[in-house]
């Protein structure tokens, strides 16, 4: 396998998408959301009503499922058992569930096994929680972004307050800080920093600054 793989993790509403979609359209790499797919899986699973605790209710449930993702324009859509979803997954309910659903083993083994097949054919950027270190431990370029909490916390409230005016600052804030805490703690895969990622605190670097920096680290490997 001699493509080029980017992995970037780090914690919740950190910007991994942004500067992972920029540098996808400036290489013309594959852009792959993996918090996208565990988003479509949980929203699968309420409106479902699956019991979590029901080892074979999930495992049947995932049977079912087919998630495919495309880019266009680059707007990222989301498709769950053909359906756009993309909107619908970036949504309270499906936040609120999110982490406790990626914490299962067979979802994660799931979506791992079709992660590591979408890295196969093609140059990639993918983002989430255990790239670096699960998915693609040999990934040649791995990032680790992080910011300060209260700014992701008003970044992310921005985006959501379009759809949802009543939504405040502090349910927002919670609810990273409580993926963070699920995402860090779990046992399956935490999310932790790789030993060979490089760090990115971009609670002031503009998106620019982001992407000249991320691009220093991947272009020698092109
Ligand atoms: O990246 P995003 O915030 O959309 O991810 C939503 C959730 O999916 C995360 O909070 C985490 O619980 C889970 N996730 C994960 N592993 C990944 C990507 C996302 O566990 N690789």
């Amino acid at each position: 396998n001699n493509n080029l793989v980017v992995a970037i993790d780090g914690y919740s509403s950190c910007g991994k998408s942004t500067i992972a979609k920029a540098l996808a359209k400036k290489l013309d790499f594959v852009y792959i959301d993996t918090g996208a797919m565990y988003r479509a899986v949980t929203l699968y699973f309420l409106r479902n009503n699956i019991d979590l605790t029901d080892v074979s209710a999930v495992e049947q449930a995932l049977n079912d499922i087919s998630i495919s993702l495309r880019t266009q324009n680059g707007l990222a859509q989301v498709f769950l058992n053909g359906e756009d979803v993309s909107d619908e997954i970036r949504q309270m309910p499906v936040a609120s569930n999110v982490s406790k659903v990626a914490a299962i083993k067979a979802v994660r083994q799931a979506m791992v096994r079709q992660q590591q097949l979408m890295g196969q054919s093609a140059n990639i950027i993918m983002d989430g929680r255990d790239i670096g270190t699960t998915v693609f431990p040999d990934a040649q370029v791995k990032l680790f972004m992080t910011a300060d909490p209260m700014i992701r916390a008003q970044r992310r409230h921005k985006e959501l307050v379009a759809q949802n005016p009543d939504i405040t600052i502090n349910e927002v804030y919670e609810n990273l800080a409580l993926r963070d805490h699920d995402d860090t703690t779990r046992e399956e895969s935490p999310l932790v920093q790789a030993p060979d990622a490089i760090v990115l605190d971009n609670s002031y670097l503009t998106p620019k600054e982001q992407l000249d920096f991320a691009l220093s680290k991947i272009t020698p490997f092109i």
